[in-house]
């Protein structure tokens, strides 16, 4: 059997898509493993599910550290001492600085709920309903220096229901976990 490749998923908050992640790799759809979970949000409920699947959690509070570059350093320690290869952000509200992309060059994948590069950063949803557009999305994109910026590995539409940010925030969700899926085995079988 091929030796699956090793990732850590960095999240921040509830975790839909570490859990559609995780699943995944338990049911042989992804040839790979979820070795560690990082968090810069302790308390988030992704740090649960991780851990009511048996996954190792690297959970860090970014204030505690003097610099961004201290911090990535600690981070960067972690993923060496779990033979992390990829690193897959799934809703990690923090910007990648250089220590961690020196680190694993073309090797960090982001998903963002919308179609890039319309409605870069925070609360992409609710900027999306604002502008008042009918189709938003779901973009998969290597990770660059910039906010939401690298090249797109993957997207998909998604219709905006009713002017509405929570039914079109559930729409959202359920793509996101397929694509995220689907586009890394892609990425996976090169
Ligand atoms: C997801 O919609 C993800 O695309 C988004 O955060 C959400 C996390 O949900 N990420 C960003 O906005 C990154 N700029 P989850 O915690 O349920 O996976």
């Amino acid at each position: 059997m091929a030796k699956k490749v090793r990732m850590a998923v960095f999240a921040s908050g509830s975790g839909s898509n570490f859990a559609a992640l995780e699943a995944a790799c338990r049911a042989g759809d992804l040839s790979a493993e979820i070795a560690l979970l990082v968090t810069d949000q302790p308390d988030a409920y992704v740090t649960e599910r991780a851990q009511q699947a048996g996954i190792p959690v690297a959970a860090f509070r970014p204030r505690e550290f003097d610099t961004k570059s201290a911090y990535e350093q600690a981070v960067l320690k972690a993923l060496q001492e779990a033979q992390v290869e990829w690193l897959l952000l799934a809703g990690y509200m923090r910007l990648i600085g250089p220590d961690l992309l020196q680190a694993y060059p073309e090797k960090i994948i982001n998903i963002h709920p919308s179609l890039l590069p319309s409605f870069p950063g925070k609360d992409a949803i609710g900027q999306a309903v604002a502008a008042g557009v009918k189709v938003t999305g779901v973009t998969v994109h290597l990770v660059d220096e910039g906010m939401d910026t690298g090249p797109i590995l993957a997207q998909q539409a998604v219709d905006v229901i009713d002017g509405d940010v929570e039914k079109t925030a559930t729409a959202i969700h359920e793509v996101e976990h397929g694509l995220y899926v689907r586009t890394l085995q892609d990425v996976l079988k090169k």
